[in-house]
């Protein structure tokens, strides 16, 4: 199955971009955690992405385009993926569109998680890290069993740099700004389908079962 999540910064894409990875057994490719990575890593990618993601800015969409394509052409994406985070704009929306053309397929899901505005700082200011393996925590929400230590792998949890009041506004008004195009461009009889975001993770993640096997 061909997945794609949309929704705002906190949402909970990748939180349950998780649970669809564990239980449909194919893999979740998350833009972000892609840059991320990289900027770790300090290859070009990473150094060519680090200003925007700190300001809260889309990276261009060159090089965000030329990554998940080559991300796509991976063994592992054969069964299906998760997109997490892509595509941001109808620009990207169309890449991906003609990337999967080439190859004969089409997305069969969209997932939108619907989320009020006011529950996403709280989420987003109060999220930790792991600095090794990326998982991800809350300090209320999923808080980790030992103080700021990963559960899955004993590593530090950490703050994203762009989880701060002030950059959260930023992402914010970027997401805003070019939700509704790709609402637009995946509804009116497309595969969208609206999620109610806001509740516990795993009521979420029935819904989101719902969604994908109708019964
Ligand atoms: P990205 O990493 O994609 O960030 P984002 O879209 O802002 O989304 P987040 O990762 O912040 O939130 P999420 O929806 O995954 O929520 P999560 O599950 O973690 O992108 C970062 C940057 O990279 C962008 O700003 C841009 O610069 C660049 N970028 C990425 N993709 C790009 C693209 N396509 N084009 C150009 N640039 C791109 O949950 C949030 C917190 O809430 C967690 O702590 C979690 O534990 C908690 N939580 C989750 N669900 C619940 C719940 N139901 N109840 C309570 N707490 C919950
Ligand atoms: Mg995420």
């Amino acid at each position: 199955m061909k997945i794609i999540l949309l929704g705002a910064p906190g949402s909970g894409k990748g939180t349950q971009a998780k649970l669809i990875s564990e239980n449909f057994n194919i893999p979740h490719i998350s833009t972000g955690d892609i840059f991320r990575f990289n900027i770790i890593q300090k290859t070009t990618l990473g150094i060519q992405a680090e200003a925007f993601i700190n300001k809260g800015e889309l990276v261009p969409d060159s090089i965000t385009v030329s990554m998940i394509k080559d991300r796509m052409n991976e063994e592992d994406c054969s069964n299906g993926f998760i997109l997490d985070g892509f595509p941001r704009n109808i620009s990207q929306a169309k890449s991906l569109n003609d990337i999967l053309e080439e190859k004969g397929q089409r997305i069969d899901k969209v997932l939108f998680f619907d989320v009020p505005e006011y529950i996403i700082i709280e989420r987003v200011v109060g999220r930790k890290v792991c600095k090794n393996c990326g998982a991800v925590f809350h300090s209320k929400f999923k808080p980790s069993k030992a103080y700021n230590k990963c559960d899955l792998c004993g590593g530090d949890l950490i703050q994203r740099k762009d989880d701060n009041e002030e950059i959260i506004k930023n992402r914010m008004e970027v997401y805003i700004s070019s939700i509704q195009p790709l609402l637009d461009y995946y509804g009116n009889g497309g595969p969208l389908l609206v999620v109610n975001g806001y509740g516990d993770i795993k009521d979420i993640y029935r819904s989101v079962e719902k969604a994908l096997i109708p019964i």
